[in-house]
């Protein structure tokens, strides 16, 4: 009896907490490090209106879709993708999914954990002052002092991995959703309270204007692309993230309105995010093309001028830690969950075990700063290549095969029992995205990204 089974792991103390654990994987660096630099790259307002529509027409149906296999199967995505294609009478290697969902989780985290190392590196060097009043050069000195210094990389990218494991190893409800129920609201008043600081800059205009205003002439199908990939990255689907979470969901809850709501905050907060980055931009002539580097390279110098500047850059990196840190809990969980149930170790160990390959993985990623900065895969480096394998081809694969295994090969009966939608137009368009419109969408990114299709 499938439907009445319950995951080993535990399950949501309630609706409420899934939503935040989910809205928290989704919330993280991306929302508040990519989504500014990429539309900045981007040219802004036509790059955000074609990012929201991805969210709405691939993003939310394909959210559905994932956390409706977690349930069904409520066990690690392995585990579920194999008892769910037996169910569907299909091949028991759909498991293959799960196990690129495992490997994905793994890559990502290794380079997440070094990116939040920064943020962690910031927190303390705002906090002591050292940006106050320092100027363009100075900031970016400080920046390059850092990443240049494998030493200070892997000491802070070790203490992130740390505080992930830790969150991990205590389990789903005393680990995670205290965690995330702590860490969710604050992240929310941080962000308002720099909203209000960035409304008196005297750019808020112009931020906004940048940000919602589209120059469709300054958007090229590469930015669509883009535009498409960051929406699987900031809703953190296509790698058995959600499927694990919505493995811990209760019978009774919604997944429409769950899926609605946890798109609606991720996509809330990375606006609010670009509403407080945007204004600091202009109203200190900085670029808003900068690039990667844009917070950690432009923010403090806005930090280092503005009034109480150290306290409210200090704030903000601490927010950006936090988010990273609820992100960086999903991308391991379903290799965690696999460990205990297949190898039967408890979930201290499994959590120990994982974190430590993930952690030896991301030394190359601290490398590839510094020592092998001049080591090149295909003209990447160790750190660009993991993020173009992860986040232009396994995200994309990952999302269409569970839109293909949902809406071509699942029973259609078990799919709307699980989504519990009446017969109706809110269940005809679901099904309509699902099965033609995101699997379409998703091929064009994922034939491009690999170089086959080219358009325009
Ligand atoms: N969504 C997170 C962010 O925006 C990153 C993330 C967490 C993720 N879990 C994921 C991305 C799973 C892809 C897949 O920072």
């Amino acid at each position: 009896m499938t439907q009445h089974r319950k995951s080993i792991h535990g399950e949501w103390s309630s609706r409420l907490a899934f939503i935040l654990a989910a809205t928290g994987s989704a919330v993280g660096l991306g929302n508040i490090w990519k989504f500014p630099y990429i539309t900045g790259e981007n040219g802004g307002g036509a790059f955000v209106l074609v990012y929201l529509l991805c969210i709405a027409l691939i993003g939310i149906p394909i959210m559905m879709a994932e956390i409706l296999l977690g349930r069904r199967g409520r066990q690690s995505p392995i585990n579920t993708m194999e008892s769910l294609a037996e169910e569907a009478g299909r091949t028991p290697h759909w498991r293959l999914l799960g196990w690129a969902g495992v490997l994905g989780g793994f890559l990502i985290l290794s380079y997440y954990s070094v990116i939040a190392g920064w943020a962690l590196a910031y927190v303390v060097q705002t906090a002591d002052g050292l940006f106050t009043g320092a100027s363009a050069e100075r900031v970016k000195t400080i920046f390059d002092d850092l990443v240049t210094n494998p030493g200070r990389l892997l000491f802070w990218h070790t203490l992130f991995m740390t505080m992930t494991m830790t969150v991990v190893a205590r389990g789903v409800q005393s680990g995670l959703e205290q965690a995330v129920r702590f860490l969710m609201p604050t992240l929310f008043v941080l962000l308002v309270i720099l909203v209000g600081y960035s409304m008196n800059t005297g750019a808020f205009a112009q931020g906004l204007d940048f940000l919602f205003t589209p120059d469709f002439h300054r958007l090229s199908w590469n930015s669509v692309l883009i535009a498409m990939g960051h929406a699987f990255f900031t809703l953190s689907l296509g790698m058995g993230a959600i499927m694990v979470y919505g493995s811990y969901l209760p019978k009774d809850a919604s997944i429409t309105q769950a899926s609605f709501y946890i798109a609606g905050a991720d996509t809330l907060v990375a606006l609010m995010a670009g509403m407080v980055i945007f204004p600091i931009v202009f109203s200190n002539n900085l670029e808003p093309g900068a690039g990667p580097g844009l917070i950690f390279q432009t923010l403090p110098i806005a930090f280092g001028q503005m009034w109480g500047g150290a306290f409210f850059g200090t704030l903000f990196f601490v927010l950006l830690v936090f988010a990273a840190w609820t992100s960086s809990i999903s991308l391991i969980e379903p290799a965690v969950a696999w460990l205990v149930e297949n190898h039967s170790v408890s979930r201290v160990k499994a959590s120990v075990v994982s974190g430590f390959v993930t952690w030896l993985v991301g030394v190359g990623t601290v490398l590839s700063f510094n020592k092998w900065s001049e080591v090149t895969f295909f003209g990447k480096t160790f750190f660009d290549l993991l993020d173009y394998i992860t986040a232009n081809i396994m995200l994309p694969l990952g999302g269409l095969a569970i839109a293909i295994f949902v809406a071509w090969l699942m029973k259609k009966r078990t799919a709307r029992e699980e989504l519990a939608l009446p017969k109706g137009p809110g269940y005809s368009l679901w099904y309509f995205l699902i099965r033609y419109v995101s699997p379409a969408a998703v091929l064009i990114v994922f034939l491009n990204v690999i170089g086959v299709f080219k358009l325009g």
